[in-house]
Order: C-alpha cells, then sequence, then structure tokens
C-alpha cells in the first residue's frame, strides 16, 4: 500500500504547526501573486470538485487558485454524476482517485466527506459541509493576522449567531491555533457539545458559549457574523429569523467592542438580517479582503495536499 494522501476535513485534522505553517504560506503567496511572480508547480496535475451546494466564493477561489499554479480543474455537480443514480460514494472516490490528483468537496453531511477520504487515494479537502467549513476559517485567521498582526493570543473573537459549520470551525481554530473565543447564540441554536468539549480539552484560551451578543462583543477585537439560515436550512428561514432578530451586528452592538474591532462575514451576506448594509459597507468591515484571501490560501492548501511546494 502506498502512502496514505492528506485530507483535510475539519480544522483538528492538522495541527496547529501545520495550520500555522498555512497561514504564513498563503501571506507569503499572496505578496507573490501581487508582485506578479510566476509560480506554476502544480503543472500536469488535476484538481475535482465536487459540489453539492451552490457556492461563488469557494468554487472560483479553488478554480483560480488550480489555474494561477499551473494546473486544471474539474467541476462536477453532484446531479451530473452516477451518484445521482445511485453509485455509492466508495465506488466513486476509488474511480475519480484514478483520474485526479486531488478532490475539494461541498457536501451536506461530514460523513460524505469521512467515506469519500477513506476510499479517495488523493488528498480530499472538505469544501463546507453542514459541520465544518475549515478552508474558509484559515482565509479568515488570515485577514485577522493581516490586519492584527500573526500573534492571535491577546485578541478577543466573537461569533454572533448560529452555532452552524462556520461557528464550529472557529471553536476548533480557537483551540489549536490559541486565541480566546466568545460565542452568543441563541438556545437551542449552539454549537455542537461535543466538538465545544473536545476543543476545550485542549485549548489554551476561554471559549465561553453565551446568549447575550453584547456580553461576547465587549472588547472584541474581532467580530463574526453569518446567515442565519444557512444551505439546507431553507425551510427554517422564517422561524429563524424571529430568533437570531437580536443577534444582529448592527451599529449599537459595535458600540461594545474596541473602536479598532474589525468586522468579518464569509459571505454570502443577507443585509438588514444578520449584518446591516452600514456595517458590512463600513469601515470596520474587512471582507472584501477575507473574500480575496479564500483565493491564497486555497493555493497554500493545495500546495500542501498535492505535496508540489518548489
Ligand atoms: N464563503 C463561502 O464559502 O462562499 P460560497 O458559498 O460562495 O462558496
Ligand atoms: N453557514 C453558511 C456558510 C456559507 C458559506 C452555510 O452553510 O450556508
Amino acid at each position: 500500500m502506498g502512502k496514505r494522501p492528506k485530507h483535510y476535513l475539519q480544522v483538528a485534522d492538522l495541527s496547529r504547526e501545520e495550520l500555522l505553517a498555512l497561514l504564513d504560506r498563503a501571506l507569503e503567496l499572496k505578496k507573490m501573486q501581487k508582485s506578479k511572480v510566476e509560480y506554476m508547480p502544480a503543472r500536469g496535475k488535476v484538481l475535482g470538485m465536487l459540489f453539492e451546494k451552490a457556492s461563488t466564493r469557494t468554487r472560483i477561489s479553488f478554480e483560480a487558485a488550480m489555474y494561477q499554479l499551473g494546473g486544471s480543474v474539474s467541476f462536477m455537480a453532484r446531479r451530473d454524476l452516477q451518484l445521482e443514480r445511485g453509485e455509492p460514494l466508495k465506488d466513486t472516490a476509488r474511480v475519480l482517485s484514478r483520474y485526479l490528483d486531488c478532490l475539494v468537496v461541498r457536501t451536506f453531511g461530514q460523513h460524505i466527506v469521512e467515506e469519500l477520504a477513506r476510499w479517495s487515494d488523493i488528498p480530499v479537502i472538505n469544501g463546507l459541509t453542514d459541520s465544518h467549513h475549515p478552508c474558509q476559517i484559515l482565509s479568515d485567521v488570515m485577514t485577522v493576522m493581516e490586519v492584527k498582526g500573526k500573534d492571535l493570543s491577546g485578541l478577543k473573537v466573537a461569533w454572533i449567531g448560529d452555532g452552524n459549520n462556520m461557528a464550529q470551525s472557529w471553536i476548533q481554530a480557537a483551540s489549536r491555533i490559541g486565541f480566546p473565543l466568545y460565542l452568543a447564540c441563541p438556545a437551542g441554536y449552539r454549537p455542537d457539545e461535543n466538538i465545544l468539549e473536545r476543543a476545550r480539552e485542549e485549548a489554551t484560551f476561554p471559549i465561553e458559549v453565551v446568549e447575550d451578543p453584547m456580553e461576547a462583543v465587549r472588547d472584541a477585537d474581532v467580530i463574526n457574523t453569518d446567515v442565519w439560515a444557512s444551505m439546507g436550512q431553507e425551510d427554517e428561514a422564517m422561524e429563524r429569523k424571529k430568533v437570531f432578530a437580536p443577534y444582529q451586528v448592527n451599529r449599537e452592538l459595535l458600540r461594545h467592542a474596541k473602536r479598532d474591532c474589525i468586522v468579518l462575514h464569509c459571505l454570502p451576506a443577507h443585509r438588514e438580517e444578520e449584518i446591516t448594509e452600514e456595517v458590512l459597507e463600513g469601515e470596520h468591515s474587512v471582507v472584501w479582503d477575507q473574500a480575496e484571501n479564500k483565493m491564497h490560501i486555497h493555493k497554500a492548501v493545495l500546495e500542501w495536499a498535492l505535496g508540489i511546494r518548489d
């Protein structure tokens, strides 16, 4: 049997050193791109992208990253594959492994990426599941580092809203990388207790879940939010709008944070729901750099997964 491929299915799959190395490398790759350095170590490699949910940023930034590194991309919507007609994941994984060098997957259950990884001879990267969004979190942390410096240990990071896939990836990042994280979530919408407990076991800083958004943002350096109804929860959207109304990131809430706080949102944003237009487009918002950084971090992730760093 050959060497096992390097999968990245959740933040906790990587060590602190590996995560910091990816972040450092993405900052370097961004500089290289801005200086127009030609760097194409992925020549001859093919990235597969198997998506079961919509995507603007993750899809296009992975595609651009792979093309800029000199490789090619094959995009697959699930409905076009035999998977849709009942072909098992384990067969799909073994066949795709014969054609491709790496596979990015966006899907529903975490068990789907785990099953694909189990049967793949190529690296499988989670491009979002219902439980985790581990690549997104890297671009978010990278954006914080650009503004606040690389040492995050002295920062207070707040998460406002749903205890969803993004919140859970932030929890694992806080634990692995090492920074304090305060989440404000309504009762019934807290993150998974197992993920929380496991993260706390190894955390060197507090990871707290409270109900009051003001408590979470008090003196915060970084404020994050996300949609109230994630993909797959469309039926709950009306109910969620009511429950989450007190969790809007707006000017009033920001008054409780540090004056130089930054606001992140992985996008897409629903203006006047989880965030106001004023804050999204305001001086604290770093969301456009955050979106750009997805491409740079994806290059670092591809280099790592493919083992192609020059
Ligand atoms: N942030 C993010 O993952 O965006 P997309 O859904 O557009 O990929
Ligand atoms: N929590 C959101 C993130 C979108 C990038 C969702 O899963 O739809």
